[in-house]
């Protein structure tokens, strides 16, 4: 059997993959087994932010492997010490919990939020609403607060204690009385709808919604799994919006390609969790919070500066460009709603060597962060050349 043939008959059939086989890469560079080279314009979806085999976050992760790779969190190690420090000195959050995907991340901010309304108002608070479109996971618990009905039919009972609304003015109100009727405590969102289309919130209704959570006493939870860790050209992309979540909720590009799920949890909700009350035993492992320390540490004004710049020169190289109909999105996390159907432009992008995703009818772009100016307008180019065809 080729790699093709076994991956088929062995692996559980949950994902259509791309006719790719990966052996190796070099920064924003993918080499398959074929001999082809590519332009990664995916990361891994959101996930290898310094590029492939980046040198000081390898050495980061072969150091601390050479030392400990793991000690369960009955023990105290220094990474992920100092990484909870790193992350609440770079956010004003006050607390961390450490895990290891983004859905574990949301199970914690969903498991915070509950505690936190169930010991101050008592047992009947507890639901949590999210946003029609969102993305929040694979969990059971978390595909039940994901927006989205399809996602919800093959796996009913549900996680009670959930709902969504539009985020818009008609979805506040509905936010108001179904608060009215059984007491909200937290609402989630995504500022950009990542999974749901790259849709950015409308800043407004952010702000209200966030006006409306602190009157309320709602936790306002986000979701930073796609868009933190620098992806947007700020830290987290809930500081483009001036809004200060209650729990923020972070995994993907946060350990550079390693699995490490992180919720933040802000003065509220700090000493929510008592010995026992919530646990992972790989969460916080070091070599995932070396990795992430080597990462975060190099999140700087001016790497999020040079994001800002990227994305302003992908912007500007689309609009308005022949079969590019629209761009959506934030720094380095960018769609492209094409005339042609997205899966057609990928697999025309692939043919010329460029890599790209879709999500939902668009072409997502979210390259490393570190992509180098040349290989993006190299890639930019063929995007245009696919879409103008
Ligand atoms: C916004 C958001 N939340 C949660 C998740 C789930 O993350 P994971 O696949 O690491 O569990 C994703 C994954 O795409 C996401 O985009």
């Amino acid at each position: 059997m080729n790699l093709f043939e076994k991956d088929k008959t062995y692996i559980a059939s949950t994902y259509n993959r791309f006719p790719v086989a990966i052996t190796s890469g070099k920064g924003v560079l993918l080499f398959a087994e074929d001999g082809r080279e590519y332009i990664d314009l995916t990361s891994g979806i959101g996930v290898t932010a310094f590029g492939i085999a980046d040198e000081e976050w390898q050495k980061a992760v072969i150091d601390q492997i050479g030392k400990v790779q793991h000690t369960s969190n009955l023990f105290y190690t220094a990474p992920c010490a100092d990484l909870a420090e790193l992350l609440v000195q770079k956010t004003g959050m006050k607390k961390v919990f450490f895990s290891n995907s983004g859905a574990e991340a949301n199970e914690c901010a969903i498991k915070a939020a509950r505690k936190y309304a169930a010991d101050k108002y008592g047992a009947n608070r507890y639901t949590v609403v999210t946003m029609k479109n969102s993305f929040h996971g694979r969990t059971l618990t978390t595909l039940s607060a994901t927006g989205q009905d399809h996602y919800h039919e093959l796996y009913n009972p549900l996680t009670p204690g959930f709902a969504s609304v539009d985020p818009s003015d008609a979805g506040l109100k509905e936010l108001d009385a179904l608060h009215g009727k059984t007491p909200v405590a937290a609402v989630m969102i995504e500022c950009i709808q990542g999974e749901g289309g790259v849709l950015p919130l409308d800043p407004a209704f952010v702000k209200s919604l966030a006006a409306w959570c602190k009157q309320t006493d709602a936790l306002l939870a986000v979701d930073e799994v796609q868009t933190g860790n620098g992806r947007t050209g700020k830290l987290y992309a809930y500081m483009n919006y001036g809004i200060e979540p209650d729990i923020v909720s972070t995994a993907k590009g946060l350990a550079g390609g390693l699995p490490l799920g992180a919720t933040l949890l802000g003065v509220k909700v700090k000493d929510v969790f008592g010995f026992g009350d919530h646990g992972s035993t790989f969460g916080g492992n070091p070599v995932c919070c070396a990795a992430a320390l080597s990462i975060l540490r190099r999140i700087d004004d001016d790497l999020l500066a040079n994001v800002r710049r990227k994305g302003d020169f992908l912007r500007a190289a689309f609009e308005g460009a022949k079969g590019i109909e629209r761009v959506t999105g934030m720094g380095l996390l960018l769609g492209l709603k094409t005339t042609k159907p997205a899966p057609e432009v990928l697999s025309a992008c692939r043919d010329h060597g460029v890599l790209c995703l879709t999500a939902k009818d668009k072409v997502r772009l979210i390259p490393a962060l570190t992509i180098p100016d040349d290989l993006l307008t190299r890639a930019a180019n063929v995007i245009k050349d696919v879409c103008a065809e």
